[in-house]
Parts: structure tokens; sequence; C-alpha cells
């Protein structure tokens, strides 16, 4: 199967994740308070601001529960999303919480011709979205393509450093470890730079049954990503005509993406290495103007 082949691929894996991710994601306690936002959302929220009035597209918007929360607060939302089954579940959730969202079935470089041009004041995405789509470039084309002049671009998501990393067995003893006792001994695990860090044009495919969250096994286990470096986002960012307003790595990301080698924050949602969480840009946030 060609990298060709990518939207069928990562659309049927996506579909078949949505029974895994519906006992995973918390979406009862989202119901539960009208006024709650999902942990993403609340931790984006310094960067989004008010959003009373807005025209606000999320893109990758998968089961809805971010795109609810920037619905309350105050933006006239549309979600995007390549998966049909997110976007059906996504529409039920919206109902039952009595939030009015647009949600639009589409490839998300497709999604300006989808959405018949209409321009917003807010693109928002993020927490595992860029790494679906193999050119950043066109992502970023396509993000400048859906801003009103003036609109705002709010991501974060994974940082480039996570995604290459795997954790990894430490067999041997490193003689540095003499006069910095912190690094990993013999025995333990520490995330290792083992994948691409850079964008390239293959993708990386992987089988896995298991996903992120919720348990159970995946019908279709086969998906393909890319991984894309802070300064490719940055320069596609600037080179699609927005103008870069805000860039912060942070320790911390959503979900367990190494595991063993991290720890949840109950509080926030957000796991960060156990030991020396220092050591690792596990997420960025960038914020970005359109012309
Ligand atoms: C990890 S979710 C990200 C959404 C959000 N952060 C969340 O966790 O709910 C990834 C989403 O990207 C969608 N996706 C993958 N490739 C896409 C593409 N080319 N165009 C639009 N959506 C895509 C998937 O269907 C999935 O719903």
């Amino acid at each position: 199967m060609s990298s060709d082949d990518y939207l069928q691929v990562n659309r049927t894996n996506w579909d078949s994740r949505v029974p895994v991710h519906l006992r995973g994601y918390a979406i009862e306690p989202l119901l539960a308070d009208p006024d709650r936002l999902s942990d993403v959302v609340a931790f984006d929220r310094p960067l989004l601001g008010d959003l009373t009035g807005l025209d606000v597209v999320h893109l990758q918007c998968h089961l809805g529960t971010d795109t609810l929360s920037l619905a309350r607060l105050g933006g006239r939302v549309t979600g995007v999303d390549l998966s049909g089954a997110s976007l059906a579940e996504a529409r039920s959730i919206a109902s039952r919480a009595g939030a009015e969202v647009d949600y639009v079935e589409s490839d998300v470089y497709a999604a300006p011709d989808m959405l018949g041009d209409h321009r917003f004041d807010l693109v928002y995405t993020g927490i595992g979205a860029i790494c679906w789509l193999p050119s950043i470039r066109r992502w970023a084309e396509t993000v400048a393509r859906l801003l009103r002049p003036g609109g705002r671009l709010v991501i974060r998501d994974a940082h480039p450093v996570l995604l290459a990393c795997l954790a990894m067995p430490v067999g041997g003893e490193h003689p540095d470890r003499v006069q910095q006792p912190g690094i990993t001994a013999p025995g333990g695990s520490t995330p290792a730079l083992e994948l691409p860090y850079f964008e390239q044009s293959a993708p990386m495919v992987w089988e896995d049954e298991d996903s992120y969250a919720g348990e159970g096994t995946i019908a279709q286990p086969r998906s393909m990503e890319w991984n894309h470096g802070l300064g490719e986002i940055v320069t596609a960012v600037l080179d699609a005509g927005m103008e870069l307003t805000s860039l912060a790595e942070h320790d911390s990301v959503p979900w367990d993406a190494l595991p063993g080698l991290m720890v949840l924050d109950p509080q926030t949602g957000e796991h960060r290495l156990r030991d020396r969480p220092e050591r690792l840009p596990a997420s960025f946030s960038l914020t970005a103007r359109g012309r």
C-alpha cells in the first residue's frame, strides 16, 4: 500500500478507534456540568480568551469534546474531521449538551473548499493532530486560507521531540553518570530519539491494536504518521503569510505518551516524565495571526 492511500488508511483507523475512545474520553463529566471544559481547552484557555461571538473552526475535532468546550466559551463553532464515525458521536454529544455545533466531514487540506471559503476569527487545533498530515507547509497554507485578516491560529500539539522518542531500556553505564548522577542507570528506561524528528516524505506506518485512551482492541490497527520539526512548523506558518505571536514549550502532554516513564497530574489531566521532566519538551503552543 502506498502512502497515497493515507487518507483511507487513517480514516478507517480513526473510525475504528471510536468505540474504544467513547469509553476512554471523559464525556459524562462534560455532559453532567454545563460549565465544564475539557482538560485540553482548560489548559489552552489563557491563549483562547473569550470567544463570544467569534467564528471558530476546530480542525481534527474527533469526538468533539474540545469543540463543545469552545462553544461553551462563546464561539460559533464548526468542527472538521476526516472520520465520519467520530463526527456521528460528536453530533450526539453536542445535542445531549444542548450546544449548537456544525460538524463537517473533510480532510484538513480540503476544508477551505468544503466550507465554501468561509473565513474564521479563530482556527483551533492540536493534541495529536498535525502528526496525521504529510506536509506541514500545506497545513499552514490551509490555516491561512481559513483565517479572516487579523484572525488567530491557536495550536497546542505534541512536541516533535516527544514524537521522535520511544521509551528504551538502558543497557550500559554512561561514563558521564559520575558527574551527572541523574543520568539513567543500567536497567532503567529513558526516552530515546529513535524516530524521525524532521518531516520525511515517507510516513511511519504503525500496526497498533491499542489506543491512547480507553480499553479494548482497535479493529483497523494500521495508521500512517509524520513528524514535523519545530523549525519546520514555525517556518511553514511564516511562509504562509501569518504573523507569529507566541511560541511556548511545555513539559507535559494530555496523554500517556511514553508508557512507564510518565506520571499523571490528576488536577490537569497532563502527563509528564516521572524522573527529571525538565529533560523533555512534551508539547508546544503556538499562536499566529492571519493577514
Ligand atoms: C487525536 S485526535 C485529535 C483531536 C483532539 N485533540 C482529541 O483528542 O479529541 C486526531 C483526529 O484527527 C483526525 N484526522 C486524521 N487525519 C485527518 C485529516 N487528514 N483530515 C481531517 N482529520 C483528520 C482523526 O479522524 C481524529 O479524529
